[in-house]
């Protein structure tokens, strides 16, 4: 079958042995698609840029739970955080020991902080309101604190998260504060972390971070703090302009920046604990698709809308951040068309900001085509609502054998209504 607009997907071969289309036929529309081969890929990319013995990436589950996926990030030899009990649970449910789990939540109550030191995590605080809270309900146990290392880097102002216009992290003016607390409840702390923000391309500013926080844990080591875990954070950026050929950032040269430096530091300062990265996007983005059916074409003047059945409930990224995915067009016996035409891709929720991409020149969309948006497996599915009563949809991974594999069924009228009291 040859496609309108597949040669992307159609290069890396990532539906495997099956078709898009007949995938949307088998689970129905719209559906999220995963390729395992590149979720390996992108982990060992991540893990490859330091081979010191006490590197490790925590893979930030936030960005994708499902437990299939979670489980090969595991495989790959990755640990993982979480922010809530229920990221916890799927961490658990996935494998992950608790040493394997650190919880890096912020403004939670003293329930929360006492259910994931129960469980045996490690808890990273990220003010001394939170830090007091922890030390009076689980006095005498091991804490993290996050520091806001004055460096912001992020797509949007609602993912960075450093610097002083946002909510995140203790300053680190405040040590002498931090400490006081630790004491006065005989708490270990055990380690410190940040987060600059969420997709930079150039290593630069997370590189500068890192000499932040390496300057607070040396500052820590010399008031006699038994550090064991340094977590830079995560925010590394993968290329969504994939039709224009947008770069990929250069790891070659953040592995190099950041080996250096740990090495160096660790050498320095006799340390023999863990250094953390703490990515979401870069691991899971590139392998997940989410696939849907246009239902209807029609033109408002000179607009053309194509609409389809993957509304800002099913994917929340364009409609929240203005976030750019690039379309794919499968169309059975579809020729390339040779023009191209600016038009507007729409979902089906009642609301006029329900567009997935806007003004884009794209071969003529036709009703029946079924659209892919690219780069769909970080904050797609987890960020999928049940707006307008809507079911959220289902999800496949496509295994390493190339064939798919239903990870997630899609939702039913009877779990719209699971929570209620009739
Ligand atoms: N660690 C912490 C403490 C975080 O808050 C985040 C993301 C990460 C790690 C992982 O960041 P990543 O490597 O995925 O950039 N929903 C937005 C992104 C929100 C990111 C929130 N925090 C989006 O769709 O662009």
């Amino acid at each position: 079958m040859s496609n309108v607009r597949s040669s992307y997907t159609d290069g890396i071969r990532f539906y495997g042995k099956e078709d898009p289309r007949e995938l949307v036929l088998r689970y129905g529309s719209p559906l999220y698609v995963y390729n395992e081969a590149i979720l390996r890929k992108c982990c060992r990319d991540l893990k490859g840029l330091s081979d010191l013995p006490g590197f490790f990436v925590n893979y930030s589950a936030k960005a994708n739970t499902n437990p299939h996926l979670l489980r090969i990030i595991r495989s790959e030899s990755c640990v993982a955080d979480a922010m809530s009990p229920g990221e916890l649970y799927f961490n658990q449910l996935a494998g992950f020991s608790a040493d394997e789990i650190t919880y890096v939540c912020n403004n939670v109550s003293a329930e929360e902080l006492m259910n994931a030191a129960s469980q045996g995590c490690v808890v990273s605080v990220d003010s001394l309101s939170q830090l007091e809270t922890f030390g009076q309900s689980v006095p005498g146990g091991r804490v993290m604190v996050r520091f806001n290392p004055g460096i912001g880097a992020g797509h949007s102002d609602k993912v960075v998260t450093g610097g002083k216009k946002t909510k995140f992290g203790v300053d680190p003016d405040k040590l002498d504060d931090v400490l006081r607390i630790v004491r006065s409840h005989g708490l270990k702390f055990v380690g410190v972390n940040q987060h600059i923000g969420s997709l930079f391309m150039e290593p630069g500013p997370y590189v500068s971070a890192v000499n932040v926080l390496l300057g607070m844990a040396e500052r820590l080591i010399d008031h006699g703090q038994p550090i064991e875990i340094i977590d830079f954070g995560g925010g590394f950026g993968m290329p969504y302009h994939k039709y224009e050929g947008q770069s990929r950032m250069d790891f070659s040269a953040l592995g190099e920046a950041l080996h250096g430096t740990l090495a160096a530091w660790a050498e320095s300062h006799a340390y023999h604990g863990r250094f953390f990265i703490e990515p979401g996007r870069y691991a899971v983005a590139e392998c997940g698709v989410v696939l849907g059916t246009v239902h209807a074409v029609k033109n408002n003047g000179p607009h053309i809308f194509a609409g389809t059945d993957i509304g800002f409930n099913v994917l929340a990224r364009p409609m929240l951040y203005d976030a750019f995915h690039d379309v794919e067009i499968y169309r059975q016996d579809g020729m390339p068309d040779s023009e191209e035409v600016e038009q507007t891709i729409v979902g089906n929720i009642c609301e006029s900001g329900d567009i997935l991409a806007k003004d884009r020149k794209l071969p003529l969309i036709r009703k029946g085509d079924v659209l892919a948006m690219l780069d769909a497996g970080a904050y797609g599915w987890v960020m999928a609502s049940n707006y307008n009563s809507r079911m959220r949809p289902a999800e496949v991974l496509i295994a390493l054998d190339g064939h798919a594999r239903l990870i997630r069924r899609r939702e039913t009228l009877a779990d719209l209504a699971a929570a209620l009291v009739m």
